[in-house]
């Protein structure tokens, strides 16, 4: 039979494929808080402009919420025949109350409806992912208050670099999803305007108040082009393009915890609620969340990408394509969350060995830079020929199968005549690492200052 919705002029109902193909009600019942609120907000419009009256608004009101408890105590009816959550929803109204739940539709399209639940949905995962974000930097600034001053090697290309502070490198992170948090704050600043009332596409000639729904869903304004309203997606592009990027932060922290528990660093240890052993090999401990987040992180890549892929080639306005939107959302939405939630509690949980740290600090004679500093400050050499001159004594430590600080000062003067003992200072770790203390550097008079500034604005 024809679909009791929209079916006034068929005569028969959809092939079983077409409506698998059409139905959204799998996924999109998430929407069902959101409907809702959307709906009560219409209602209530409609009543205070006149177009229904006081008392179907009353009952409507009374329905829905009927509806909504129903949902959430898991006794609702779903049904794919009826597509979506939207007319689910109505459907079941009807059933409740009767005829006024007919009226509710008045001056209102599921283009601007479903326009109006994703938005509110999306808008409430950006709040999700800044509060998510927030515990993280607070078990970041716990290990990094934790280890301040100890000392680390500091990598680039994965090859020892520069000693630094334990607690630097945790603050990095910081920053990065503090960015991610700003990120997030700006695309849902841009999201909330509504897009209620802009009807199928061009609006509506009932005499409806578009500034009383949008307030009521804490909307800044309406969105002032009707067709702009149910035509685009940008809001949850926004929202996929500042979770891939917090997704990629996510993974190359992920990376590095792999790296460190391993047994070649032992940097980290992770606490048993955080590792996983293995069925065969007893000493096992690996770090199989660390890897997960890694990995899940792919799939909010690819949630951007599709959605990128879906809205690029639409016509204005709605086309039926923009019904794939939510499931990719979701999803993205859902791995960001629990690849945030387990990361944090890896990094609240897992200890840093401030031996292991140290005695790697010193390898891949990690103070040459600290060396060729002092050649130029003390003996006046330019830049280039300190470098010259430090390359020469690395490779004599090298040659000696020793670090830069056992050379002995004759072996050094072999080199240049004019170095002197005082030298020794800059080699050590402590040292090279306590003298960076231009503003964001590694120090840990630095280090110790960004920590305070953090836990006020985290406070
Ligand atoms: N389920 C649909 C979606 O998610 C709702 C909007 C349907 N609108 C329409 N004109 N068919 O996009």
């Amino acid at each position: 039979s024809a679909n009791s919705m929209w079916g006034g002029r068929f005569a028969a109902g959809p092939d079983a494929i077409m409506e698998a193909i059409n139905a959204s009600i799998g996924y999109d019942r998430r929407l069902a808080p959101q409907d809702i609120a959307g709906s009560r907000a219409h209602a209530a419009m409609l009543a205070a402009t006149g177009i229904i009256s006081d008392n179907d608004a009353e009952v409507i009101r009374e329905g829905l919420l009927t509806v909504l408890s129903e949902i959430e105590t898991g006794d609702f009816p779903f049904s794919t025949a009826l597509e979506d959550i939207h007319m689910n929803v109505e459907a079941r109204l009807r059933d409740l109350i009767g005829e006024p739940a007919g009226r509710l539709h008045t001056a209102r399209s599921r283009n601007d409806q479903v326009a109006v639940d994703f938005r509110l949905w999306v808008r409430d995962q950006c709040d999700q992912a800044d509060e998510a974000l927030g515990a993280l930097q607070k078990a970041l600034l716990g290990q990094a208050e934790a280890g301040a001053d100890w000392v680390m090697p500091g990598f680039t290309h994965l090859q020892v670099a520069q000693p630094v502070t334990w607690g630097h490198h945790m603050l990095a992170y910081v920053e990065m999803f503090a960015r991610d948090r700003s990120r997030f704050a700006d695309a849902r600043a841009r999201m909330n305007t509504s897009p209620l009332g802009a009807a199928a596409l061009a609006g509506t000639s009932f005499p409806i108040d578009r500034d009383m729904t949008a307030q009521a869903l804490g909307f800044d304004r309406p969105m002032s082009n009707s067709l702009d309203g149910v035509a685009d997606r940008d809001f949850a592009l926004e929202f996929l393009a500042s979770a891939s990027i917090c997704a990629m932060h996510l993974s190359r922290l992920a990376e590095e915890l792999v790296i460190w528990s391993s047994a070649q660093f032992r940097f980290v240890k992770m606490s048993d609620k955080w590792s996983t052993g293995s069925s065969i090999m007893p000493q096992k401990r690996n770090p199989d969340a660390a890897e997960l987040i890694r990995a899940k992180i792919g799939r909010i890549f690819g949630a951007n990408v599709a959605l990128m892929t879906v809205m690029k080639g639409l016509p204005l306005t709605y086309s039926k394509d923009m019904q794939e939107d939510k499931e990719q959302t979701f999803d993205a939405a859902d791995n960001l969350m629990l690849a945030l939630a387990a990361m944090t509690g890896m990094v609240a949980d897992m200890t840093a060995n401030r031996e292991s740290l140290k005695a790697a600090a010193a390898t891949g004679f990690s103070t040459a830079t600290d060396l060729a500093d002092w050649l130029v400050r003390e003996l006046g050499l330019p830049f280039r020929e300190a470098h010259h001159v430090t390359g020469s004594l690395v490779a004599l430590a090298e040659e000696k199968t020793c670090d830069l600080p056992d050379l002995s000062l004759a072996q050094m003067q072999s080199v240049h005549a004019d170095i002197r003992a005082d030298v020794f200072d800059v080699l050590g770790v402590e040292n090279s690492v306590a003298s960076r203390t231009s503003f964001g550097g590694t120090a840990p008079s630095q280090v110790r200052a960004q920590i305070a500034t953090w836990k006020e604005k985290l406070e």
